[in-house]
């Protein structure tokens, strides 16, 4: 969408759950905001110097504010750590990128959506659009408590389309996907986003589903793609960087980004997990073994770009756009 900076104004703060606060953020300059689509995430440099990503939730018809939720990380590294405690109205904040690497297939017969947690953000402003435009869905919420519950009091007014799973309701027992996903009618779609246990547990749950119908969003690199860390088998291999002319070599155990930053190369890149399609880099040529969470099946098959943060090479040498 978008990838110029500009600079937005905290107007509003809310306690929205338990550990969850929203911020509304307004434009700085006297100009409609740019526009985003559901399920599209701001990239913000927070006043601590930290770069964190936040799903947008609110309508995306609306042109003069952004909102978003932000669920206080037990094991935060700052950003959300920062943004409870000192974070205030008033306060400015830059947006240096707008994306949506979890868009709504638009037209679809019928959306279903399982939320886990904080995870809800983005699946709202799709609700927001299914509501908007008349589209049939259906919501599966899974939370610790009633009180860790965002949104609860605007999800309410579906009641026939929200279902919630609450952990301290159910005596420990996880939710019974597989009943739940048991069905998909024609041309459904199924969105989900949430902790890397539940949507390893939908992606389980939902194998039987077309493959290009099941869509996630993931916080964090899940363990099979190697949470963002170097896999015992990697091996070293050759890169060329065909804008540069030169050619480098990727050792075992160091990502292309890392070896790219030891030969004084900058290139930009937030997350290092594979999760925000910062550090996207085209392919010229060579087989890759994609390790991210963001592309699709048929991206990968074309090959034509990679996130050099955790993919890699799978032959000897690999040619790359810079
Ligand atoms: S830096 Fe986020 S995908 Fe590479």
């Amino acid at each position: 969408m978008t990838a110029t900076p500009f600079r937005v104004r905290v107007t509003e703060r809310t306690a929205e759950a338990r550990d969850v606060v929203t911020l509304e953020l307004r434009a700085t300059a006297d100009a409609p905001l740019p526009a985003f689509t559901p399920g599209a995430h701001l990239e913000l440099a927070l006043p601590n110097g930290l770069v964190r990503h936040y799903s947008l939730c609110n309508d995306s018809r609306e042109r003069d504010r952004y909102v978003i939720g932000v669920g206080r990380a037990p094991a935060s590294r700052g950003g959300s750590r920062y943004v409870h405690q000192s974070l205030s109205v008033g306060d400015s904040l830059t947006v240096t990128a707008l994306r949506n690497n979890f868009p709504l297939a638009e037209g679809a017969p019928a959306y279903r959506f399982v939320a886990g947690g904080i995870g809800i953000t983005p699946l709202l402003s799709m609700i927001r659009h299914c509501e908007a435009v008349g589209s049939p869905w259906s919501l599966l919420y899974c939370v610790r408590s009633r009180q860790r519950a965002a949104f609860h009091e605007e999800l309410a007014q579906w009641p026939g389309r929200v279902r919630y799973h609450v952990d301290e309701e159910s005596a420990g027992a996880p939710p019974d996907l597989a009943a739940a996903l048991a069905t998909p009618a024609g041309g459904e779609q199924l969105y989900c986003c949430g902790p890397d246990g539940l949507m390893r547990a939908v992606r389980e749950c939902s194998a039987h589903w077309p493959a290009a119908s099941v869509h996630f969003e993931w916080f964090s690199a899940p363990a099979e793609a190697g949470g963002g860390e170097a896999v015992a088998d990697d091996r070293a291999f050759e890169l060329v960087l065909r804008r540069q002319g030169r050619t480098l070599t990727v050792p075992a155990g160091r990502s292309i980004l890392d070896t790219l930053e030891e030969h004084g190369l900058m290139v930009p890149f937030a997350c290092r997990e594979g999760l925000c399609r910062t550090c996207e880099t085209a392919v010229c040529a060579g087989a890759v073994e994609h390790r991210d969470c963001v592309l699709s099946a048929a991206e990968r098959e074309a090959g034509t770009s990679m996130m050099i943060c955790v993919s890699r090479a799978r032959g000897e040498s690999l040619e790359l756009d810079l």
